[in-house]
């Protein structure tokens, strides 16, 4: 890498930000494409953000990722926000034009491309999702977007399930439900896919969300957890023999989206694929 006086600046705010596979990501995508670019973690305490953003419009950074805690607090301090942002109520990237800077919300995008390249249909189909964070909010637009024609979100906290329900049921046909065996159980037997936005699977000792062996065969199993690649849901609906889709490409095409509302040019997906892959599992399978 050739760092210049012409080299652009972009970086990621975060706190922490040490975890973050983004710089990792993102250099290797402006180095595949030529882009003389640099991208930079930036460690930001919720209470120095405005400062930080001020500083981003000061020093010319031209975009930023954001990610926890500063993805909604964020949007107080920008100029203008897509309508994704703005219905999502999050940003997790920013474009700095000559000082005015705009939010946007890729991880609903991002999303829906990892679907299309695994070529999972979302027209016309039930959708039972679980989980009613900011992610949830992201993936049950996307999966609205896309198509799905009943969108079943299934939440510990019944009252942020009912949060998700009044946000997305403008845009199509949401139920809400508490997390219950026997309500997901009967909500199985309707749905074509099941989709994990909960941080469940993440860790060895995990609760299960449901009891596993009740997937039915057929549906497709998507969750956006990408660490570990394979998590106990994952498993599950592989064995059996369903399709199961994991959170790397989600991963992926937040970042790619991002990149070419930078950039203005096609993001490099596979080799950002591959420096994730790496770093992760430790090598392409
Ligand atoms: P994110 O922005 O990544 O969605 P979040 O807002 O902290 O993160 O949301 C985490 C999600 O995982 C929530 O849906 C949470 O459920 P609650 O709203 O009931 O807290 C869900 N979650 C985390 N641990 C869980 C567990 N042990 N069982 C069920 N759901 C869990």
């Amino acid at each position: 890498m050739k760092i210049t006086g012409k080299t652009s600046v972009y970086g990621i705010f975060g706190y922490p930000v040490k975890h973050s596979l983004s710089p990792l990501m993102q250099n290797a995508a402006f180095e595949e494409v030529g882009v003389d670019a640099v991208y930079v973690p930036f460690e930001v305490e919720p209470e120095n953000l405005k400062e930080a953003v001020n500083g981003v419009r000061a020093l010319g950074v031209k975009g930023l990722n954001v990610t926890v805690p500063h993805k909604e607090r964020i949007i107080e301090h920008l100029d203008y926000l897509s309508e994704e942002a703005e219905l999502l109520g999050a940003v997790n990237t920013v474009k700095n034009e000559n000082g005015e800077l705009t939010g946007y919300n890729t991880d609903a995008e991002g999303f829906l491309r990892s679907l299309v390249e695994e070529g999972v249909e979302l027209e016309g189909k039930k959708a039972l999702m679980f989980g009613a964070g900011g992610a949830g909010r992201a993936v049950g637009y996307a999966l609205l977007k896309g198509g799905v024609s009943f969108l079943y979100v299934v939440n510990r906290n019944f009252q942020r399930a009912r949060e998700v329900g009044e946000l997305l049921g403008k845009r199509g046909n949401v139920l809400v439900f508490p997390l219950k065996e026997s309500t997901v159980e009967t909500l199985l037997k309707e749905v074509d896919m099941i989709v994990n936005t909960t941080s469940v699977g993440m860790k060895p000792d995990d609760p299960h969300l449901f009891d596993y062996s009740k997937i039915p065969e057929g549906v497709t199993v998507v969750d956006i957890i990408y660490n570990p690649p394979e998590t106990p849901l994952l498993k599950a609906a592989k064995e059996k023999g369903c399709k199961a889709v994991n959170g790397l490409g989600m991963l992926v095409y937040q970042g790619a989206v991002a990149f070419e509302i930078w950039t203005g040019k096609k993001a490099p997906v596979e080799t950002m694929r591959e420096v994730l892959e790496r770093e992760l599992y430790g090598g392409t399978p």
